[in-house]
């Protein structure tokens, strides 16, 4: 139907004369000649109506924005002075010959110019107009452009591409399963994999040596910005390769993607801290690097003070005790102070001490502070002193439980680094390892798996079983600017150990061969060491592309509630199909 696409016309194509197809992005009449911007996915160009060509020029006066035309004229220079220099095409125009309209449009529900504000549940709604605009198309085509990338870079390393099945058995990574009822095994459910873990060890197994996929996972769990129910992955699986090996391998996937996507050169080392210096420091197991205010505990400085608040957790071994120093921070008013205060309750934490150092070299005299009066002048020398505040700054404190300073000082780390234009540099990676092997869970009395119930300890089954809460994992993240983009670990590859890390998370002997029982088996002949990695493709593209939410960079989403307002998904299902599943419905009691 086309010669050319409209976006691709340059003064290369003078004279031509050209055929073209593409939705009316404007239309505007000037003075007795009417322009068109004909819009295809490789861009704009304007076409011109001559009003002495009768025929063509009363169509053109007929068609509205987002019609569907097929044109044919001929490219010409612009006249001088109408040239466009933010326009690829906007050297030349095309000067219309004939025009056939191919379909009308409706007046789209929201303008397609990119700086408009329109509600999200609208834009999903219209997804495929939404996907229309500039931006949209944009963030495809670099989406696509970092997957191409990514595979290139893995076909280079003789990684293998396989694909694995959706209709499978749960897999833990620790969210719900989606289910799917089975028709013809009664009573019975598929889950739909929240990973591909277990095949890709299968994979392993079977000898494939190098493994990747980029593949949808489904996770039944609460949505974040940075979440989606059902999500992209680059999986990845390696034999014969420790962490180190691993690790450098994906530094230089990621650090030629940033090159060949975006121009940017990332460290040639990417750095690496341990889980509990992270959480020391930020407060967080994923460290936004870019933020350089840091937590430093003072408990040592809190234990005998006359203020229960900090003395009580800074003497409980469960308890933290930290102090934030916020540079130039005096300057907060109490209305700020309330606000953030209010932040950090989300958190759970009960209040949010500060002292403003308004002279740091006048002793008490120069700490402004409802809890000065709590501590005598040698506690405050020493915090200050740690915080190295200096006049001007605000020092902030946090105690608790460590859950609770952690998480609430740790957004607040963030939220002001963010708020106070404290970010410095653009792209932060950082490594996070030495995970804990397993977390306490007080409502269930057990052990969690940290990362996935198949990742290898660092220690021996001995050490692992007397002390599991010490045991470290031979887990690793890949964070960057504050978001976890990718984890992974070194696998578990014998019988033995898989069992015992079973048995220590309470999966006995009979849930475990239920459920993992292929797995048990399947190592028992001839297993390779073997480990992995898994990338958040949307994430990562989401941080690359600048976006607000991992929404803005999937073609079509799932709102907030994990829904799709386009199809109306989900819905409700015909009484035959229930029959045939087997499945009756009751309702759920409320509460
Ligand atoms: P993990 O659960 O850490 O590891 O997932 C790997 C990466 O996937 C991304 N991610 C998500 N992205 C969007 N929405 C979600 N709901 C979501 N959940 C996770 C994150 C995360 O870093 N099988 C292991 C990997 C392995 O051990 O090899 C796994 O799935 O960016
Ligand atoms: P109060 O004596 O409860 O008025 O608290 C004095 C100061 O300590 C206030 O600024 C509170 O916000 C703060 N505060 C109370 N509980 C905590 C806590 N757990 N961590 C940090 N600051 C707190």
């Amino acid at each position: 139907m086309r010669s050319h696409k409209c976006g691709e016309l340059n003064t290369a194509h003078l004279g031509e004369t050209v055929d073209l197809c593409g939705w009316v992005h404007r239309r505007r009449d000037h003075g007795g000649v009417i322009f068109i911007d004909l819009r295809d996915r490789a861009g704009l160009v304007q076409i011109v109506f001559d009003p002495d060509t009768v025929e063509t020029f009363t169509l053109a006066e007929s068609v509205r924005s987002e019609y569907v035309l097929k044109i044919q004229g001929k490219v010409r220079n612009r006249p001088e002075g109408t040239i466009n220099p933010n326009m690829a095409t906007g050297e030349i125009e095309v000067l219309i010959q004939q025009i056939e309209i191919l379909n009308k449009s409706e007046t789209p529900p929201f303008p397609l110019e990119s700086d408009l504000e329109v509600n999200e549940d609208t834009r999903l709604r219209y997804r495929y107009i939404d996907l229309r605009r500039d931006e949209m198309q944009q963030k495809m085509r670099f989406r696509r452009d970092v997957s191409r990338n990514l595979r290139n870079f893995l076909d280079k390393r003789d990684y293998f591409e396989v694909e694995t099945p959706y209709l499978t058995k749960a897999t833990p990574e620790g969210a719900r399963d989606y289910l799917v009822p089975s028709r013809t095994h009664e009573n019975a459910f598929f889950a739909l994999p929240q990973s591909p873990q277990l095949y890709k060890q299968l994979l392993m197994i079977a000898g494939m040596d190098k493994y990747y996929q980029i593949v949808r996972c489904f996770r039944d769990e609460d949505l974040r910005a940075d979440r989606q129910p059902e999500f992209t992955q680059l999986d990845i699986e390696t034999s014969f390769m420790d962490e180190d090996g691993i690790m450098s391998d994906m530094e230089e996937m990621i650090r030629e993607v940033f090159d060949k996507n975006l121009g940017v050169s990332l460290p040639e080392v990417f750095p690496r801290i341990t889980y509990h210096e992270s959480m020391r420091r930020f407060g967080s197991d994923r460290p936004d690097l870019r933020i350089p205010l840091e937590l430093v505990d003072i408990a040592e400085d809190m234990k005998a003070v006359d203020f229960k608040v900090f003395s009580a957790p800074a003497n409980d071994p469960n308890g933290r005790v930290v102090a934030m120093r916020l540079p130039d921070g005096n300057k907060l008013s109490r209305k700020d102070i309330d606000g953030l205060t209010k932040f950090v309750g989300i958190y759970g934490a009960r209040g949010l001490a500060y002292i403003k150092v308004n002279d740091r070299h006048a002793g008490l005299d120069g700490l402004q502070s409802p809890i000065v009066k709590f501590a005598p002048a040698e506690v405050w020398e020493s915090v200050l002193a740690k915080t190295k505040a200096q006049t001007g700054d605000l020092i902030f404190f946090g105690a608790d439980k460590i859950t609770v300073v952690n998480e609430a000082m740790g957004a607040l780390r963030v939220k002001l680094g963010l708020e106070h234009g404290l970010i410095q540099g653009n792209w932060k990676p950082i490594w996070v390892v030495d995970f804990p092997m397993f977390d306490w869970d007080d409502k269930s009395q057990r052990w969690n798996a940290i990362h996935h119930p198949f990742t290898a300890p660092s220690c021996n089954a001995e050490e692992l079983e007397v002390n599991p809460g010490a045991a470290l994992s031979r887990a690793y993240d890949l964070v960057l600017n504050g978001t976890e983009i990718g984890g992974g670990s070194i696998r578990i590859h014998k019988t033995e150990m898989q069992s015992l890390v079973f048995k220590l998370l309470g999966i006995g002997e009979k849930e475990a061969k239920e459920k993992f029982g292929f797995l048990l088996e399947a190592l028992k002949y001839g297993c390779p060491p073997h480990g992995g990695i898994a990338f958040g493709l949307d994430r990562l593209v989401m941080l690359m592309t600048h976006s607000s939410s991992i929404r803005e960079v999937i073609a079509f989403p799932k709102t907030q509630t994990a829904a799709c307002p386009l199809v109306n998904a989900p819905a409700e299902v015909s009484d035959k199909q229930l029959q045939e599943l087997g499945i009756k419905l009751c309702k759920i009691k409320e509460g």
